[in-house]
């Protein structure tokens, strides 16, 4: 599975602009939904890849880069508009960076938390990859 743009509608309004994330529009059944805020600037998130869990990605406000890397190659996914989210299967080690100031990052995950979910390590993912497509 590739990771891909999943553009959601932007209903617009002079008194504000709405968007909305109806369930069928993500590629899983939705089991959490988790924001992460107030980031320093300069600051890095993700750093890890997940062995089943996938999730879309969205910058409701501000700006981040997504670097996803499938163990072969490495992409650069600019994440700038509120209606525009990243799915990421499983499978992809992900990196978060540049953020803008007041940058929000809304991610919609197909599962709970699980920290046996994660591989944190680099080497232990292209192991694992090669294992697997050895
Ligand atoms: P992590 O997923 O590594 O964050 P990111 O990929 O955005 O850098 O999670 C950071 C910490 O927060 C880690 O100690 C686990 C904890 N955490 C939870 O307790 N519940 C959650 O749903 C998430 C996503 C993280």
């Amino acid at each position: 599975m590739k990771f891909k743009i999943i553009e959601v509608p932007k209903i617009e309004d002079p008194r504000g602009n709405l968007s909305v994330i109806e369930k069928d529009v993500i590629p899983f059944p939705i089991k959490r939904v988790y924001f992460i805020y107030d980031i320093p600037t300069g600051a890095e998130r993700g750093g890890h890849t997940h062995k089943h869990q996938k999730s879309v990605l969205f910058a409701v406000n501000g700006s981040f880069d997504v670097i996803l890397n499938d163990g072969d190659q490495s992409y650069l996914i600019s994440l700038n508009t509120p209606n525009k989210g990243l799915f990421i299967p499983n499978g992809y080690w992900r990196e978060l960076k540049n953020f803008s100031s007041g940058a929000v990052c809304l991610v919609i995950s197909s599962d709970e938390y699980d920290e046996n979910d994660y591989i944190r390590d680099y080497d232990v993912f292209i192991s694992e990859l090669k294992n697997k497509y050895p």
